[in-house]
């Protein structure tokens, strides 16, 4: 079982992957919340991209200075939490809504960490995968798909309908490409070992390190 303490140590432990002079992708979450006083409290020279207002603000307010995306083409780092980590490194982001941003923002990371408490490691991925949709042709693309239940929270910032895909999760790369390759999918939750670098998990006190070889 998770807890606020394993969040606070997962996260505390990434800030030390972050060094002056780097720019640095922050993710979106419960998890992070804990990563950006860490980070503001080494007070390196570092520039920050946020994955969503709420972490911009929550950036800003603690003296990190925050970078709109369209001023920056790549990271030296990227941190974010995750809903599930499987053992071969695939991802489920999304919980919060943000995973289009994320994915991007991790993809254009040099190296991209992964902060988690001990709730979040699976045997393997189960459940549902958050999606962002577009809203021209909704209809059509959850005919489409079926199987996508839409959330009822506001549209993200970018205005896609987010839902979560209900089906088959047992081949996580044929799902991702069927989703990638649907018209009308923005982007969804699946996010392959090749963009992971590290994990982190923390069990009680302790924080395991897991490279992600891929
Ligand atoms: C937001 C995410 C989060 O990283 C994920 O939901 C984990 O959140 P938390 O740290 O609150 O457990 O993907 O879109």
């Amino acid at each position: 079982m998770g807890s606020e303490d394993e969040k606070r140590a997962a996260a505390h432990a990434s800030v030390d992957f972050v060094e002056n002079g780097m720019t640095v992708g922050l993710g979106t979450g419960s998890t992070v919340a804990y990563l950006l006083p860490a980070l503001a409290a080494r007070a390196l020279d570092i520039r920050c991209v946020a994955t969503s207002p709420r972490t911009a603000d929550a950036a800003t307010a603690l003296g990190l200075r925050v970078l709109d995306f369209d001023a920056v083409d790549r990271f030296d780092i990227a941190i974010d939490g995750a809903d599930q980590i499987a053992p071969d490194g695939w991802l489920i982001k999304g919980g919060g809504a943000a995973h289009t941003r994320e994915k991007i923002v991790a993809n254009a990371a040099d190296r991209f960490v992964v902060i988690a408490d001990s709730s979040k490691p699976v045997a393997a991925l189960h459940g549902s995968v958050p999606v962002e949709l577009m809203a021209y042709g909704l209809a059509a693309t959850l005919r489409e798909l079926s199987g996508v239940v839409l959330r009822d929270v506001p549209r993200s910032p970018d205005g896609g309908v987010i839902g979560d895909f209900h089906g088959d999760l047992s081949d996580p790369a044929a799902l991702a490409a069927r989703l990638s390759g649907a018209p009308g999918v923005v982007d969804h939750g699946l996010f392959a070992p090749s963009m992971v670098h590290d994990v982190l998990i923390a069990r009680g006190t302790e924080v395991e390190h897991r490279v992600i070889e891929s």
